[in-house]
């Protein structure tokens, strides 16, 4: 028998705040399966992805489907919100509407939140926040995060400049404004590299975007000779704008970039890209395993980070053509 699901909602919002939550001692086990489902049902789970603007969330929306499958004991509603703050919330407010078990979502910007988080807290249906931050009011709005952490990520791509071109000028290609991984991979290259950057601009994380907010800066900042992509995508879109201008990227130009997505990689083995750091997409088999031990009243973390590796031009092809995604 299936504990209520009003208690069993009530227990998870309880346990949100601290750093490990059973909800088993809580609420008692849901009498499950063993797959996470009660009574063999499946699991309703409504999941707002954020977009498909990088080749990140495209290998990031794959995963997600591949894991959250009938065969994993999961009905999933998977709603892209193309990179549209107003569509996400009316996803969320459907799911309420439709009485998941679970709420998913990608965050595409950090504030904005606090009135559907409220909504989906007083419905008792307990949320993954997935990938990105959120900035609220509302306690307990989540019960757990999984995704990278940005910061470190930010982290290790101003170390790797520190290191090896202390002195270059810099030109900062940045993420969606306001989203988390904008804000945190800035702060924290900003940190170690801040005195060197000349300008900023954002490119939105599109490869399109990125070129244009080039062309503007080899005109604004003619002695660059170092741009941070807070993302693959826009990194490519700067080769672009390099290569056009009569430049050689990588080489009169060094480029910095966070995803290691494999078009990425592909850069930093054709020596267009000088550094790379991972953000890795592919976690669907971590959040599936999160859905069904909430489901189950199983002891979650509060946190799950994705583990984050980095590249340089030491990298081979054969390690690319491997790369899954
Ligand atoms: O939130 C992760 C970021 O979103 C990736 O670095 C970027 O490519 C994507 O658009």
């Amino acid at each position: 028998m299936q504990t209520p699901k009003i208690m069993r909602r009530t227990a998870m919002a309880a346990a949100a705040a601290l750093a490990m939550v059973s909800l088993a001692a809580c609420g008692g086990s849901d009498g499950g399966d063993g797959d996470g489902s009660a009574d063999g049902d499946l699991i309703r789970v409504g999941y707002s992805q954020l977009g498909a603007e990088s080749g990140w969330r495209t290998a990031n929306t794959e995963s997600v489907k591949a894991s959250l499958t009938e065969e994993n004991g999961i009905d999933l509603t998977f709603v892209d919100a193309q990179q549209k703050q107003e569509n996400q919330i009316k996803a969320l407010r459907d799911f309420v509407a439709q009485d998941m078990d679970v709420i998913a979502f990608s965050p595409v910007i950090e504030t904005g939140w606090d009135e559907v988080l409220q909504e989906i807290k007083d419905s008792g249906i307990p949320v993954i926040l997935v990938d990105r931050s959120v900035d609220t009011t509302v306690e307990d709005a989540y019960l757990t995060h999984i995704g990278s952490d940005m910061c470190i990520e930010g982290t290790m791509a101003g170390e790797w400049v520190q290191e090896n071109y202390p002195d270059a000028k810099i030109f900062e290609l940045q993420g969606t404004m306001g989203s988390g991984p904008q804000i945190d991979r800035q702060r924290c290259f900003g940190d170690i590299m801040g005195d060197n950057i000349l300008g900023q601009a954002s490119g939105n994380f599109t490869r399109a975007e990125g070129k244009t907010a080039m062309e503007a800066a080899l005109q604004t900042y003619p002695d660059l000779d170092l741009v941070f992509s807070h993302n693959d995508d826009m990194g490519l879109g700067a080769v672009e704008a390099i290569e056009a201008a009569g430049k050689v990227p990588g080489e009169d130009i060094k480029i910095v970039t966070i995803d290691a997505v494999r078009d990425g990689l592909q850069a930093l083995v054709d020596g267009k890209f000088n550094f790379v750091v991972e953000c890795n997409p592919v976690f669907g088999d971590q959040l599936v395993d999160l859905v069904k031990a909430i489901v189950a009243g199983d002891e979650i973390p509060a946190e799950t980070v994705v583990i984050d590796g980095s590249f340089d031009q030491s990298i081979t092809q054969e390690e690319v053509d491997a790369r899954l995604y």
